[in-house]
């Protein structure tokens, strides 16, 4: 009768075909029962109900018949993904070359505030659509999965296109926009849970196909909630633009924001202050209906500075090509966006 020894013998130039290692150096044999001429065997392998395990299984069986076993009886499993961690084989899934990947070219700008309905998104969506009339490639992702509003404030109706487990984002202004208001049907209101959020921004890097991008725009929920952390721990290079009112009370959101700024250890690249002004058309008078020096003294909190003052102002409505808060580049405020997108890039050096 054999020896589990002369067995573990018999397999010592075997294999793992994926990753191309000795079964026993990768500690792939997981059982060995031997009853009279019958060996049994329980195998690890780092992927399953492949080709190649079709071959290792006649590789194995050869081996150990050759050894004088009368017959052999083979068991597979898969590793785990901690014992493939600890043998440095976890899947890189292309990784690489892709958004997430440490060496990604892609510059991420998450835009976020202290508090809601501060034009978090409008900063987003214009400063995404300026940044593609300047010439790059650029795509926003509405990371608001509770409170989307990007698809509608682009004038989006159309979906992305989904090729089996692809998505592909939508174009817009030059501009590849995924929302999570894609996927929901009706508008109907979402309930997520924790874990759930993390997957599905996951998921936007990792599913969705664009297309080689300079910058991305993530268009952050209100809040300093599980969001912006998911964020930091997938986007630790990723910067953060902050948006403001010029409120008397910024002060107090300054505070809020840097904390979570601080929290997610975000670079910060700078402060905009949004409604800092009403100018009027008739006299060119410009009113501080808000309050002044907010942005300011944000700026000087985070020991940032102040890349725009956006006053108060609605785009033109463009029956043809309707987009109700993306600004045309010749309007007054799209000016304002324009010099904004050139601040960045000469931030960001590219
Ligand atoms: N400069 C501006 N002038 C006039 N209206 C503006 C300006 N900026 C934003 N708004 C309007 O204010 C409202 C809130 O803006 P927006 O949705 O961009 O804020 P938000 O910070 O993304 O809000 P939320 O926290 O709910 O995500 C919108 O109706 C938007 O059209
Ligand atoms: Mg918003």
């Amino acid at each position: 009768m054999l020896t589990e020894e002369q067995v573990l013998q018999a397999l010592r130039s075997v294999n793992e075909p994926h990753v191309n290692k000795p079964l026993l150096e990768l500690d792939a044999v997981r059982e060995v029962k031997i009853t009279d001429d019958m060996v049994s065997l329980k195998i690890a392998l780092t992927q399953t109900g492949t080709a190649e395990q079709m071959q290792l299984q006649q590789q194995v069986v050869n081996a150990v018949k050759e050894a004088g076993a009368e017959s052999v009886g083979l068991r597979f499993e898969a590793f785990s993904e901690e014992e493939l961690e600890k043998l440095g084989l976890q899947q890189e899934d292309e990784q690489d070359d892709s958004l997430l990947s440490p060496n990604s070219k892609t510059k991420f700008i998450a835009v976020t505030s202290g508090k809601g309905g501060v034009g978090k998104s409008t900063v987003s969506v214009n400063l995404a659509t300026s940044l593609a009339r300047k010439g790059k490639k650029v795509g926003i992702v509405d990371a608001d999965i509770y409170g989307f509003s990007v698809p509608d404030m682009m004038g989006i109706e159309e979906r992305p296109k989904v090729v089996g487990q692809k998505i592909y984002p939508v174009h817009r202004f030059g501009v590849q926009v995924i929302s999570m208001g894609f996927f929901v049907e009706d508008n109907s209101p979402i309930i997520w849970r924790g874990p759930m959020l993390g997957k599905m921004l996951n998921n936007f890097f990792s599913e969705v196909i664009w297309d080689d991008l300079d910058y991305l725009i993530l268009d952050l929920p209100p809040g300093t909630g599980d969001v912006a952390l998911d964020v930091h721990s997938m986007l630790p290079q990723s910067k953060e633009l902050i948006v403001t009112t010029p409120h008397a009370t910024a002060a107090f959101v300054a505070a809020r924001a840097g904390a979570m700024a601080m929290k997610t250890e975000h670079e910060i690249l700078g402060v905009i202050e949004n409604m800092s002004y009403f100018e009027s058309k008739v006299t060119g008078e410009k009113e501080y209906v808000f309050g002044q020096g907010g942005g300011e003294r944000l700026a000087k909190e985070l020991q940032s500075e102040v890349m725009a003052q956006i006053p108060l102002g609605q785009p033109e409505i463009d029956e043809e090509n309707f987009a109700p808060s993306v600004y045309d580049e010749d309007h007054p405020i799209g000016k304002i966006y324009m010099g904004l997108a050139e601040k960045v890039i000469e931030k960001e050096g590219k």
